[in-house]
């Protein structure tokens, strides 16, 4: 494990009670989406959480009629979910084995600790265990670069891997995710995109598709037809 991913990873070990103790309500905009995912998969769907963090979003989920798989990468959240009376497992999903098949996948806040690299991979590998017109919903936060941050209450530094909304688009599209919409919110301190991908039955591109021991070459790569048929973006801020 690279030296930035493991700092990250211990400060949520650290800080996942304080992160816990801070979450607050659920803010409008991610009731919302919360609200356009349940719809779209209907009652009874399975879902796969990558990052659960306490928990708060699949107690959502499930209020909804979602069936949801409870996951975080930090031992600690898992800890919490489990004290809470829930299964839960730790899954880290670069590299362990996701299961499925899932109707849907909710990232929330989670895919931004990745590298850009590491979110090629991971994008294909949500699309292999999710089925065909399965929906994944992710929010990151918008800006150039990475940056180190202690902001919240996890005061450890934790890596962060900032998105625009093309080139966000353009790695959902290269794994096989149609976009089906991607919204720009304006939070406290940041602007988050949040988006929501329809899973293809297209091959994921090759070329998108950095080598690591998971992932294993498309027989028939190619692009998922994406942008015909999408509402155009809107430049007021809410929508895009
Ligand atoms: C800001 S918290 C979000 C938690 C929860 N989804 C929420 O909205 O409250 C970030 C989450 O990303 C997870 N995480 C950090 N680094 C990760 C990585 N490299 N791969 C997968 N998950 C990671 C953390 O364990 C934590 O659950």
């Amino acid at each position: 494990m690279n030296e930035a991913r493991a700092a990250t990873l211990a400060a949520y070990q650290a800080g996942a009670a304080a992160y816990a103790a801070g979450l607050p309500e659920v803010p409008d905009w991610l009731t919302r989406a919360l609200g356009d995912f349940a719809a779209l998969l209907g009652a009874g769907a399975r879902v796969l959480e990558i990052g659960s963090g306490p928990g708060r979003d699949a107690r959502e989920l499930e209020a909804k009629g979602l069936l949801v798989r409870r996951t975080d990468i930090t031992p600690a959240f898992v800890d919490l979910m489990r004290a809470d009376g829930y299964d839960a497992d730790v899954l880290d999903p670069l590299a362990d084995d996701l299961g499925g098949p899932y109707d849907g996948v909710w990232a929330s806040a989670v895919l931004l600790h990745l590298s850009r690299e590491e979110m090629g991979v991971v994008l294909r590998r949500l699309h292999e265990c999710t089925v065909v017109g399965g929906t994944l919903y992710a929010s990151l936060k918008e800006g150039e670069g990475e940056a180190w941050s202690t902001h919240g209450h996890v005061t450890g530094p934790r890596l962060f891997t900032y998105w625009h909304a093309g080139p966000l688009r353009d790695a959902l599209e290269a794994a096989g995710w149609r976009v089906r919409a991607l919204r720009r919110t304006q939070g406290d301190r940041d602007v988050w995109l949040d988006v929501v991908g329809r899973r293809c039955s297209c091959s994921p591109s090759s070329a998108a598709a950095p080598s690591t021991r998971r992932s294993r070459p498309a027989s028939h790569p190619r692009r998922c037809g994406a942008r015909s048929g999408e509402r155009s973006s809107s430049r007021r801020g809410t929508a895009e």
